[in-house]
């Protein structure tokens, strides 16, 4: 049974599935589509609402410490995904990488975390995307009414009328095609990083250096709510549960982290890439950079120009103009927002119908999921069926907690990959890879740890809900994927081509 459970999928067997015309997706994408794709997505939810609540609860000023870590965790992780999305150029992203490397659990178990971060990051981002709209028809005097703004704000029934629309108006776009959300995630691109700029450069001038005392704050203790609430480190070590000073910078890290996903996602566009072996990596690592400077500037900016107990929380970037007296920019940064906030709920909606597809395609999930449509050669039926349920997601749901449940299932993604790319260069040394990850064993290995230590720094409710979805997912494994998995299908294949241990692999 061991066996089985590792059975490895051949990565000219994920390549060769790609050519199979009716599930095949169309190769259009260029190094420069990528970067913009990353930026894409990248740039969200993070900078444009979390900014502001990390520093006033967490951080303070020191919250552009906490992005600069977060974004180190990132870089050493997008090394290793650069590795992989370069040398496995299929759909699927981490799933596919590890179905070739560690065998077909592991790569099921990280299948289903990536549905989850993708599915709940959308959902995130929507919910995010509605608060600024409303925001913005409130300035014009429109209101939209209490029971159809979402939960938080209503009594009793509350649906985030707004959210669920524009997820069910990005997957129809998807479902049109690759090339239009393309096009489409340029233009909104450009809009976001202009406002982001906008927030640095025109912020600047209203600094004052006053705000920046103290940089890191003084350890204070939190007031009890539940031991819950804490981060899982502090727990372990019985140290009290406390906020800001330097631990303080590593719980914003772990929460910031939200900020810089989508790097990821870039690599599950492999197989849409003209010359992934070139393109991915540049893509990837060229979008993290950028994002990573313009966050360190926008949180020094913004901690600058107002003092991170005044910040707001549900608009900092916008509220820190208006605490200057400058309204317009408000307005004009709000716009942005909800604009840019576009192109990433349709990134994320996109990445995960991606690694559904390629489940799909791989017998795990029903292959009903994985035929292309006929014109527009997208993965239409998953994309409508995650679209449909993200929607009601986003609309019943309240934000808070779902971004750090994103968080863990992401950073646990980044340790299966770097794992993954040490056993690929022992088992597949001869592969050809247009990147090979620098310092072999090091990165990767700095890799697993940075991210095992954000993950103890989030809350340890959240390994709680992060466990039993990881619990469901065995479950589903055990009494469908097992049987109807493409490679059980082929046992009886002369031995070597699909089914073989990792470690037999290679040879
Ligand atoms: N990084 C994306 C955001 O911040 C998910 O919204």
């Amino acid at each position: 049974m061991s066996s089985t459970l590792f059975r490895t999928k051949k990565i000219e067997q994920s390549l060769r599935d790609t050519e199979e015309p009716e599930r095949a997706l169309r190769k259009s994408l260029s190094a420069l589509d990528l970067t913009v794709f990353g930026v894409g997505v990248i740039i969200g939810t993070g900078i444009f609402v979390l900014t502001g609540t990390v520093a006033r609860n967490n951080a303070g000023p020191a919250v552009a410490l906490a992005f600069v870590l977060a974004g180190v965790v990132c870089a050493l992780a997008a090394l290793c995904y650069a590795e992989f999305a370069s040398s496995v150029p299929v759909a699927g992203s981490a799933y596919t990488f590890s179905y070739a490397t560690l065998g077909e659990l592991p790569a099921w178990i990280i299948g289903w975390d990536l549905v989850l971060e993708l599915a709940l990051g959308t959902a995130v981002v929507a919910v995010g995307w509605s608060g600024y709209v409303r925001s913005l028809l409130d300035n014009a005097g429109w209101h939209v009414p209490e029971e159809l703004a979402g939960r938080e704000g209503a009594h009793g029934f509350g649906f985030d009328i707004l959210a669920a629309l524009l997820v069910l108006v990005l997957t129809g776009i998807l479902v049109l095609g690759m090339k239009l959300s393309a096009r489409l995630t340029s233009l909104v691109v450009a809009v976001k990083v202009i406002v982001v700029l906008v927030v640095i450069i025109a912020g600047a001038f209203f600094i004052k250096t006053a705000n920046y005392h103290p940089f890191i704050p003084k350890a204070q203790p939190v007031e009890a709510g539940g031991d819950l609430h804490a981060p899982l480190i502090q727990l372990m070590f019985g140290w009290a549960p406390s906020n800001f000073g330097v631990m303080g910078i590593f719980t914003a890290a772990s929460v910031v982290f939200f900020a810089f996903i989508g790097f990821d996602i870039v690599a599950t566009a492999a197989e849409e890439t003209r010359n992934p072996q070139r393109d991915m990596p540049r893509g990837i690592l060229g979008s993290l950079f950028i994002c990573t400077a313009l966050y360190v500037a926008v949180s020094i900016v913004v901690t600058g120009m107002e003092h991170y107990t005044k910040l707001s929380v549900d608009a900092p970037l916008a509220d820190a103009f208006k605490s200057t007296g400058h309204p317009w920019y408000a307005g004009f940064i709000s716009f942005g927002a909800a604009v840019g906030l576009t192109t990433v709920c349709m990134i994320l909606l996109l990445g995960q119908s991606r690694v559904f597809f390629a489940m799909s395609r791989d017998g795990l999930l029903p292959r009903f999921f994985s035929q292309v449509h006929p014109k527009y050669k997208t993965p239409h039926r998953p994309t409508i069926l995650l679209g449909v349920i993200i929607a009601i997601v986003a609309g019943f749901t309240s934000l808070g907690e779902l971004a750090e449940l994103v968080n863990i299932g992401t950073l646990f993604a980044f340790v299966v990959v770097a794992i993954s790319v040490l056993i690929l260069r022992r088992t597949r040394p001869d592969l050809h890879r247009a990147f090979r990850t620098p310092w072999v064993p090091v990165i990767p290995v700095l890799s697993v740890l940075a991210s095992l230590w954000l993950m103890l720094n989030l809350p340890a409710e959240t390994w709680i809900r992060f466990g039993a979805w990881m619990l469901l997912g065995f479950v589903v494994y055990f009494l469908y994927s097992r049987t109807h998995s493409r490679l059980a299908q082929h046992e009886g294949t002369p031995p070597g081509e699909v089914t073989t241990p990792p470690n037999c692999d290679a040879q």
